[in-house]
């Protein structure tokens, strides 16, 4: 799927899948889902669902994206489509990240008390539309910018020193949260699990969880891996990206809840928790001012990656199949992906059909996609030797295998059963 092969190094790869893995999906949605669906109960399927859902799909996006499409060339095109509605709604949070960010530096969350949190945060979603739309025009750019300095002079750079910095700022959060008296009710909501709060809901919710963290499904995977030398093993490189996003989700849930629980807040607060209760959270700190702004900065960056991703998945397709100058791809793209992401600000009803079309519906359909080429059309000699081509794991690759061929595809059409109210 690439255009120049010699493009990313080994660290490369794994760093640039590892920062489109690592999002909003990590800091924003896992906390938020992990709170509401009952603390350590939770991470355990969470877990489960990562290891026999996500490294086997996973495996299957790189496999994909390093072999080339021969049987079903029709998958680009969908996944150019899919990643365009997908970075649509995406950039709609990223631009909730940049001004949150902004006002942490400019210190007028600091003055905020929570009440006032509460409407800071409705009056930005359901105010004057010009404000999310500039915002999201903010982050367009800046996607558009690493993407024209290319794949290894931006996105490869960018990467490497984002992922660090982003380690380094959760280690600090963490640090501050776990100083803080009472904290400990939070870690032990985070790893006590407490399992009469698992329902068939919770099990679902783990797993579109485990799509969108994982960024699996869209071709974002696929298309980084075609940066992927031959000798590179699959699986390897697989443990390594998924290793990355699950430490940054229990660590941004070890920053956050010893937190809130010190301070008395509501752990289930549904999508607001780091937007209205973790501000209120800093406030009631020492030293809040700077552990607020390292913490929305550490948003924007995770979210900047992903975006970036989103965007590279449109432009390996239409510059090589179509034959687009990459600028002209980068322009095109940016203004349609900003066009949709406005009319998504203007009117609630499509943001909420972006976002379930996205989450319950676009990304499934991809993995199951995915599974089933792999599974079902590409010669299964070939897929297992390219999972892992020391023999010593030929075991490992061989489950892989057993699990996209006969468990995935079932288990996704439940999700979409379910999703359709079938049950
Ligand atoms: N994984 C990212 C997150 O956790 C979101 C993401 C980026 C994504 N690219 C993707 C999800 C491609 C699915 C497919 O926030």
């Amino acid at each position: 799927m690439a255009q120049d092969k010699s493009s990313l190094g080994r660290l490369g790869v794994v760093l640039a899948a590892a920062g489109s893995a690592v999002g909003l999906g990590n800091i924003w949605k896992f906390p938020y889902m992990t709170g509401e669906n009952g603390g350590a109960a939770f991470l355990i399927i969470y877990l489960a669902c990562v290891l026999f859902f996500g490294v086997p799909l996973m495996s299957t996006e790189f496999y994909v994206g390093r072999q080339g499409l021969k049987k079903w060339p029709w998958i680009r095109p969908m996944t150019a489509i899919f990643s365009l509605l997908f970075l649509s709604f995406y950039l709609i949070v990223t631009g909730w990240c940049l001004h949150y960010l902004f006002h942490s530096v400019v210190g007028t969350l600091a003055h905020l008390d929570s009440s006032a949190l509460d409407s800071f945060f409705v009056d930005y979603v359901s105010g004057a539309v010009w404000l999310p739309i500039l915002w999201v025009f903010v982050a367009i750019l800046l996607t558009a910018i690493v993407e024209f300095a290319g794949v290894k002079s931006g996105i490869e750079r960018v990467c490497k020193v984002m992922m660090p910095l982003l380690f380094v700022i959760l280690i600090v959060l963490i640090i501050r949260g776990l100083t803080l008296p009472g904290s400990m009710d939070g870690v032990k909501f985070l790893f006590e699990p407490d399992f009469s709060k698992v329902s068939p809901k919770v099990i679902l919710n783990a797993m579109g969880q485990c799509f969108f963290s994982l960024s699996i499904g869209a071709g974002a995977l696929a298309t980084y891996s075609g940066y992927m030398s031959r000798e590179q093993n699959i699986v390897g490189t697989v443990e390594q990206v998924v290793g990355i996003d699950t430490i940054v989700a229990i660590l941004a849930g070890v920053a956050i809840f010893p937190a809130v629980f010190a301070l008395g807040i509501n752990p289930s607060e549904g999508p607001q928790l780091v937007f209205v209760s973790l501000p209120s959270v800093f406030n009631g700190m020492a030293g809040g001012y700077i552990f607020q702004l390292l913490f929305f900065l550490l948003l924007t960056i995770a979210a900047l990656s992903s975006t970036i991703s989103l965007l590279e998945t449109q432009l390996n397709f239409y510059v090589p199949r179509l034959g687009w100058k990459r600028s002209t791809a980068i322009i095109v793209c940016s203004l349609v992906v900003f066009v949709i992401a406005s009319l998504a600000i203007c009117s609630t009803l499509l943001f909420d059909v972006l976002d379930n079309l996205v989450s319950i519906y676009m990304l499934p359909m991809g993995g199951m996609i995915f599974s089933v080429y792999v599974g079902w059309i590409c010669p299964k000699e070939d897929v297992i030797c390219q999972l892992t081509p020391s023999s010593g794991r030929r075991s490992v690759a061989l489950c892989l295998y057993g699990l996209i061929r006969y468990a995935i595809p079932p288990i996704i059409l439940l999700i979409f059963l379910n999703a359709l109210g079938v049950f």
